[in-house]
């Protein structure tokens, strides 16, 4: 390897190390996710135990035709990629955080980055 292209790796590798969940994002990864994590309480096109997640990304937050929302009633946002990897990684805590409401009836939380990377990245395929 050039003394050039060595530098250039060391600076891909610096940015990855400091990023990485972000930055190897993988929506087939995160389909497998979706599929295990997510899937015993959402569908992509109808309401479960929670919401329709079909589309989410840029989506008023709340705003399905679900019944139960609590945390998320009354939202005055629309999703984004930051704003879910907040609310997945523990959904009460963003409930407090950026509403006027206490509670989730979304109780999991998915703690692994790269997990919740993958799957908003799959989620954003489903707009
Ligand atoms: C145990 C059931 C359960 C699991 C598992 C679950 N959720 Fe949820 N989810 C809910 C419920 C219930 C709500 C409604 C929350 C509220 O209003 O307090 C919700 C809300 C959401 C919302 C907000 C949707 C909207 O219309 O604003 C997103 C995004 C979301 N979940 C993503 C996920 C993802 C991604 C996973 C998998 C990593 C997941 N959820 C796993 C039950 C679940």
């Amino acid at each position: 390897m050039s003394k050039k292209s060595f530098i250039a790796f060391a600076i891909a590798a610096a940015v990855v190390g400091t990023s990485g969940a972000a930055m190897a994002a993988d929506a087939a990864a995160g389909e497998e996710v979706f599929k295990k994590r997510c899937t015993a309480c959402h569908a992509l096109d109808k309401a479960k135990t929670g919401p329709a997640l079909g589309g989410v990304v840029g989506r008023q937050a709340g705003s399905t035709d679900f019944k139960r929302y609590k945390g998320l009633v009354g939202a005055d946002f629309e999703w984004t990629p930051e704003l879910l990897d907040e609310y997945i990684a523990d959904p009460k805590k963003f409930v407090v955080n950026n509403t006027s409401n206490k509670r989730s009836s979304m109780t999991y939380k998915l703690k692994d980055a790269e997990e919740r990377a993958d799957v908003i990245e799959y989620l954003k395929t489903t707009n």
